[in-house]
């Protein structure tokens, strides 16, 4: 299949090439659509065909569900049974890297939702997303446009590594902001309980509901390879053809010198700006000083970076497991496949 690329420009052409995506999309194809969080691979959330055609895309099991992205929170009501909880936290916290699981309604079929009798409803910030939601017309199911088992894609240059000639298009809005994929959460009987961090955090929503609880399996290494209440949570996830070595340590001093004593040619190691002279092997660079947002932002590119310049292990140093570093513990502790290495 030729998969038409198109980058957003500001120009023009730019509103004919929005429609022709929801065209697309509309008609049952796939469509690759920029958002705040990471790039997603969208189709019609309404027909089982194009769900269908997300999965073996992707190479994913189509037993894990997809979010539904729409272009207005208060569209969620055509497809979920919302409840006044819902709409609190649409007030504060959407368009944005917030998705919510509610029971669903009829009109998507249950090929969307991976046979599970909720769906997962989000209202991206992004506009450019949210112009292709418009013209299409119809509720966009996407799940990040990767290839099952590797990084989510933060730029159109990783969705077009992993998905050219497999998908109709991708539209290019530049790259993803933030880096980790959205916040999932449950509101059922008024508690939220949080499937998957993201940049929405415990704290923030605790400022909606006094009731936010963490699910077990986004903490504990030991659930990797478990069945969780997000389906998406029990793969291996986001992992590079490196080994993903995370270190609990103390201080830099302890990480720098456990790394230097361990690692051996061909190794890497990821560390801010004014770390990178420390160590004895290859820096990837998370950013001028290291801080959460600059390694959620980072984190996805860097792996696949390792990956590109065929670095066998990589070593990264064990974020804390909560606040805003909670949704990159998260991911990291799937990429190392649940093992935490002490300094
Ligand atoms: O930021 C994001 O959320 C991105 C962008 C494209 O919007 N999308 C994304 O989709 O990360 P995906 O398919 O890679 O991850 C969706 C997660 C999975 O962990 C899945 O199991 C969970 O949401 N999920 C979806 N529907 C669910 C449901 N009804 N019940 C429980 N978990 C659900
Ligand atoms: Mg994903």
């Amino acid at each position: 299949m030729e998969t038409i690329i198109y980058k957003i420009c500001g120009g023009e052409r730019d509103r004919e090439m929005l429609e022709l995506s929801g065209k697309i999309l509309r008609d049952g194809g796939l469509v690759a659509i920029p958002t705040e969080t990471v790039y997603g691979l969208g189709a019609s959330a309404l027909s089982v065909s194009a769900a269908e055609k997300i999965y073996a895309a992707k190479g994913r099991p189509s037993d894990n569900p997809l979010i539904v992205h729409v272009a207005e929170p208060c569209d969620a009501e055509l497809f979920a049974y919302t409840t006044p909880l819902y709409y609190r936290l649409a007030e504060r916290f959407m368009p944005g890297p917030l998705t919510v699981i509610m029971p669903k309604r009829d009109v998507i079929p249950e090929a969307v939702t991976g046979g599970l009798d909720t769906v997962a409803i989000r209202c991206p910030f992004h506009s450019v997303a949210r112009d292709i939601i418009r013209c299409a017309g119809v509720p966009v199911a996407a799940p990040s446009a990767n290839r099952s088992g590797s990084p989510s894609p933060t730029s159109a240059a990783h969705v077009i590594a992993d998905m050219l000639g497999r998908i109709d298009m991708i539209v290019d809005g530049g790259d993803s902001e933030i880096g980790v994929e959205s916040t999932v959460i449950s509101i059922a009987d008024g508690i939220i309980t949080i499937l998957r961090p993201g940049a929405v955090t415990e704290e923030m929503l605790s400022e909606v509901c006094d009731r936010v609880v963490i699910d077990k399996a986004v903490t504990d290494p030991e659930s990797v390879g478990a069945k969780p209440a997000s389906p998406g949570m029990k793969y291996k996830h986001y992992a590079p053809a490196a080994e993903v070595i995370l270190v609990e340590a103390d201080s830099v001093d302890d990480f720098v010198r456990y790394v230097n004593s361990n690692a051996s040619d061909g190794d890497g190691v990821f560390a801010s700006m004014a770390e990178m002279n420390d160590f004895n092997v290859r820096v990837l660079i998370t950013g001028e000083v290291g801080s959460a947002a600059e390694l959620n932002h980072s984190l996805f590119s860097l792996l696949r970076e390792a990956d590109d310049l065929k670095l066998r292990r990589v070593y990264i140093r064990k974020p804390p497991a909560w606040g805003e570093h909670l949704a990159l513990f998260n991911r990291l502790i799937r990429a190392a496949a649940g093992k935490i290495e002490k300094a």
